[in-house]
């Protein structure tokens, strides 16, 4: 067991703290939407996969589109037995190397640089922050199709079909800023058809900082959803 205790139950707040300390991409681009997973919903998304669902402690778990490693690195620190992470951009791995040598963890990160259509082999958990498909059309179904292909199961997150003052205050009401919701019909069929079961569908925000030359506004909350999709055959294996 190492300095953090990863077969402990880790608090939330504990997660959200060393997300924290991993440092986001140094010179983003927006053709592959390199936007950092925020530190609150990459540790809503691991602590509900690992401590809802028991998805993570002891798990094989793939990070496709890494990036600088958030939601890879997360998951090594609650316990997860080993952590692949690929991103398609170099810098995006250098600097996920960095921040796995300050991290010191028991559980090391293969990190890969690469295409995900390179990607092969089984996994347990797939955890994704894919491209919203906002500068590519459909780039995150590309990766639904390849982490059905590779995992059990599949946590994604995804564009809210809206964003609205209404449910960013129904969000903030919730306490936790954590709604489940319906399932948008695409996704579902899209998941079916490549041997998936929407097992949740959870709503929250995401704030994004400004970035990017066209973002007008200092930051910019959006609504997002955590799909959680199961591959069926390995359900009734
Ligand atoms: C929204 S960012 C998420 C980054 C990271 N997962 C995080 O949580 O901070 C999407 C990532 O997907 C990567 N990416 C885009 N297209 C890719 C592809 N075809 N293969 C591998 N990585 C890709 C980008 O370089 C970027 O780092």
């Amino acid at each position: 067991m190492g300095e953090h205790g990863q077969k402990r139950l880790i608090r939330k707040l504990d997660l959200e703290r060393f997300l924290s300390t991993i440092k986001p991409h140094p010179s983003p681009r927006a053709s592959l939407e390199q936007y950092t997973t925020s530190e609150a919903v990459a540790a809503t998304m691991l602590h509900l996969a690992a401590y809802t669902y028991s998805d993570i402690v002891g798990k094989r778990v793939l990070d496709l589109g890494c990036g600088t490693g958030r939601l890879s690195l997360g998951a090594a620190f609650l316990g997860a037995e080993s952590v692949v992470g690929v991103d398609i951009d170099k810098t995006a791995i250098k600097t996920a190397t960095e921040n796995t040598a300050k991290a010191s963890l028991d559980t090391g990160v293969d990190w890969v640089v690469g295409d995900i259509d390179a990607v092969t082999g089984s996994f347990d958990t797939v955890l994704q922050n894919p491209p919203f498909g906002v500068q590519k059309r459909a780039a995150d179904r590309r990766f639904l199709a390849k982490a059905l292909e590779v995992g059990n199961v599949v946590y994604s997150l995804h564009n809210h079909p809206y964003t609205d003052t209404r449910t960013l205050s129904r969000l903030k009401a919730s306490g936790g800023g954590l709604l489940q919701d319906a399932p948008s019909p695409f996704i579902q069929r899209f998941a079916e058809e490549h041997d998936g079961r929407v097992e949740a569908v959870f709503t929250l925000p995401l704030v994004i900082p400004r970035m990017f030359d066209f973002h007008t506004k200092a930051r910019q909350e959006i609504v997002i959803d955590l799909y959680v999709i199961r591959r069926i055959s390995h359900l009734t294996a």
